[in-house]
Formats: structure tokens, C-alpha cells, sequence
């Protein structure tokens, strides 16, 4: 008998709903990777505002170091309204950006797809939304997010837009790379009428194509792309987007699905990736057990796919997703659209790995 394949997952909980939608995720976890044969092994790590409460800092360096030996980070979510007053260098979310830079997660791929059995769930009509299949890609760890010089005093504060050409390029890449695997179309997305740095982000994305001559390429200004993404969703394949545009439009994008409980994320790079719900750590619902695990169940699947490359085992739980929505089962934030029963958080986890694991 061959040994099973065995690999090492680092837990980050954080803040708010973090812990319970991770514990639905390690349950999941378990049991399909029980059911294909292999092996995973977890370790927990500290950040955002329970860091904060642990240590002093958001980004412990234990944090930073520990993850690195990892094959793959799930993350939860981190913030709060106990740690919001707090200057930006000790606030949870700057831990959150500092983890993505030191892992160097520069691609964070959001994908926004709409269940047939959620169409009546999203604000939008059905005929708008059925069958829509986007990939946001969003460049994660530059960008006004970081730039320097920044500043914050009593009679003004600026921050500073700026992309290298090599930090334009890799995100190009990876967006064209995907979009050979699907339909071939990106648009990218920027401000190019207004900014220079978006005119620069345009040059270097022209280049790229020309790599990938298969691959048709379109350009739009944000403020319409945000028009559009509402207007007509099926227009768009791959988003091809900086930080900032990156995280708005993605957010955008979630309403499509009818909640953003629903939608997983990957951030990838030049090692570990990290892999997270576009969510945010919803403090008001936090302990109730009734938040939705289901995108960060699903960031457990691209986790299993990008990153440890078990395919198998992240169809399964793709599939248990699709069956337990076509069964009925709905969290109270989906709980008005065709449900036949209500669960809690952790009878959604219990259902999807009993599924998953057939
Ligand atoms: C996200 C979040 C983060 C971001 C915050 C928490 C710093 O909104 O992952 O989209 O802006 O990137
Ligand atoms: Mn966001």
C-alpha cells in the first residue's frame, strides 16, 4: 500500500464570522479528503483584530513566517468594530494587506458565477444573470493600496496610485493564461481618460495580447465596466483589473449570485496562495450561526484545486454546493428564494461534506 498524500493547511479564523465559516470549511475538508485519499493537516494562525487582542500587532510575525511553510492558506475574515478606531498601521485590515505582500499573493481571481437554482435570488431579473461565468482578476498587492508616499494629517492626506511595468505584466499573464482556459476574452479595466498610470496599465496589457493572439482583448473605463457588469453580465469572460477597481467591481460582481456568502476567492503568486471569501467579517450576525459557509467552503475547493492540484476532490465539493442549493437547503441570507428548508451555518457544513463525500 502506497502512502497517502499528505499536506499541510494554514488556518487563519480571524474576527466576526471567521471562526464559524472555518469550521464548516475543516469539516468539509475532512471528509472529502477521507473520501479520495489523502491527507491534510492544519495549523492555526493569528491576524486581524483577535491578533490584536493575543499579541498587540495585526500581523504577528509568527504569522508571517508560519504560513510560508505551508502548501496553502484558508482564511476566514478579519475586522470589527472593537478594533476600528485604531490607527491604520495597528487596524486588522492592515494586517490582511500585509500578509498578502509578504506572501506576495499579486493575483487574486474572484469568480462571480450564478446558480440556476439562485436566479430568483439576485436583485437583478433571471433573464439578466442565468448563466453568467466571470473571472475577476484583480491585481492584490499594488497599486494605491500600497503606494507610497502616503499621508494622513490635519489639513490633508493623499495616497499614491503606481504600478511597475513588472507588476502589470505578471497580472497580465496570469489573466491571459486564464483566459486561454475559458473563453479567450478579457476586458481590462481601468481609467485611462483620467489617470496616467492607467494609460501605462493599458500599453502593457496591449503588449501582452500580442503573446496570446487568440485571446480577444477589450478595453473599458471603470465607471462604465461597473455600468455594464449590472446592465449585461453575459458580455464579460475574464476582468482583467488593478486593486482598487479590483475590489469594487468584485463586489459588484457578488450581487450577481444573489449573496456575497456565496462567492470564493484565490490569491496566488509567486508561492503559498491564500485562499478566502470575498466577504468581510460580518461583526453584526458574528456568533448566531447563521452566516452563510458556503463561499468559504467553496475558497476550500479552489484551494484543493489551484493549490494542492486535487481536482477530484474540488469537483466533489462543487458539486455538493450545486446539490444541496438544488435540494432546497438555504442559509438565512438566501433563506426568501425557493428554499425548502433554513439551515444554521453548521447544518450547511454537515450537509455539504455528507455530500461531497459520496
Ligand atoms: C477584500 C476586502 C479587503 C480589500 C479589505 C478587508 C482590506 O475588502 O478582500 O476585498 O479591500 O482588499
Ligand atoms: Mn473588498
Amino acid at each position: 500500500m502506497g502512502m497517502s498524500k499528505s499536506y499541510r493547511i494554514g488556518v487563519i479564523k480571524g474576527d466576526g464570522i471567521g471562526p464559524e465559516i472555518i469550521d464548516e470549511a475543516i469539516k468539509v475538508l475532512d471528509a472529502v479528503s477521507v473520501a479520495q485519499g489523502f491527507n491534510l493537516k492544519y495549523e492555526e494562525f493569528l491576524l486581524g483584530g483577535s491578533a490584536i487582542d493575543a499579541t498587540g500587532v495585526p500581523l504577528p510575525d509568527e504569522t508571517i513566517k508560519g504560513v510560508k511553510t505551508c502548501d496553502a492558506v484558508l482564511f476566514g475574515a478579519i475586522g470589527g468594530p472593537k478594533w476600528d478606531n485604531l490607527e491604520r498601521h495597528l487596524r486588522p485590515e492592515t494586517g490582511l494587506l500585509g500578509l498578502r505582500k509578504e506572501m506576495g499573493t499579486f493575483a487574486n481571481l474572484r469568480p462571480a458565477t450564478v446558480y440556476d437554482e439562485l436566479v430568483n435570488a439576485s436583485t437583478l431579473k433571471a433573464s439578466v444573470i442565468k448563466g453568467v461565468d466571470i473571472m475577476v482578476v484583480r491585481e492584490l498587492t499594488g497599486g494605491i493600496y500600497f503606494g507610497e508616499p502616503r499621508e494622513l494629517n490635519e489639513n490633508m492626506a493623499f495616497n499614491t496610485m503606481v504600478y511597475s511595468r513588472g507588476e502589470v505584466e505578471r497580472i497580465a499573464k496570469v489573466a491571459f493564461e486564464i483566459a486561454m482556459k475559458r473563453e479567450k476574452r478579457i476586458c481590462s479595466v481601468d481609467k485611462a481618460n483620467v489617470l496616467e498610470v492607467s494609460q501605462f496599465w493599458r500599453e502593457i496589457v496591449e503588449k501582452m495580447s500580442l503573446n496570446y493572439p487568440e485571446v480577444e482583448l477589450t478595453h473599458m473605463y471603470v465607471d462604465n465596466a461597473a455600468m455594464q457588469l449590472i446592465r449585461s453580465p453575459k458580455q464579460f469572460d475574464v476582468i482583467l483589473t488593478g486593486n482598487i477597481f479590483g475590489d469594487i467591481l468584485s463586489d459588484a460582481a457578488s450581487m450577481l449570485s444573489g449573496s456575497i456568502g456565496l462567492l470564493p476567492s484565490a490569491s496566488t503568486g509567486r508561492g503559498v496562495g491564500l485562499f478566502e471569501p470575498i466577504h468581510g467579517s460580518a461583526p453584526d450576525i458574528a456568533g448566531q450561526g447563521i452566516a452563510n459557509p458556503l463561499a468559504t467552503i467553496s475558497s476550500a475547493s479552489m484551494m484543493l484545486r489551484y493549490a494542492l492540484e486535487e481536482n477530484g476532490a474540488s469537483d466533489k465539493i462543487d458539486d455538493a454546493i450545486k446539490k444541496a442549493l438544488q435540494d432546497g437547503y438555504r442559509t438565512g441570507d438566501l433563506g426568501d428564494f425557493d428554499a425548502k428548508e433554513i439551515v444554521s451555518c453548521s447544518q450547511m457544513g454537515d450537509i455539504i461534506a455528507d455530500y461531497s463525500s459520496k
